[in-house]
């Protein structure tokens, strides 16, 4: 599957990664600028928050209390927001699009 990866600045990256990579896991493996991921993905640093557009989120898994919470955490929080680790891209959801904050934290 492939992420899209759009960044503050507005330049797209277009990876493909191997099934149940998360999407953090994919930016920090192709050296996607603005997304951390310090905790190593367990969704306990909040440093991989990322936009998704309605169209994706709709497709996704629904947050889960720890994700909630640990958003809290994060800068410029949206109903979009979800953290990038927590989202595992399988075929399914190929070509999704995540937009990149400014920074984290
Ligand atoms: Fe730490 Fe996602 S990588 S919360």
């Amino acid at each position: 599957p492939s992420i899209i990866y759009i960044t503050a600045q507005g330049d797209r990256h277009e990876v493909d990664v191997a099934e149940g990579t998360s999407v953090m896991q994919g930016a920090v493996q192709n050296a996607i600028p603005g997304i951390d991921g310090d905790c190593g993905g367990s969704c306990a640093c909040a440093t991989c928050h990322v936009q998704v557009p309605d169209a994706w989120l709709a497709r996704l898994d629904p947050q889960s209390d720890m994700e909630r919470a640990m958003l809290e955490f994060a800068d410029s929080v949206t109903d979009n927001s979800r953290l990038g680790c927590q989202i595992s891209v399988g075929p399914g959801l190929s070509g999704i699009t995540v937009h990149l904050p400014e920074s984290q934290h």
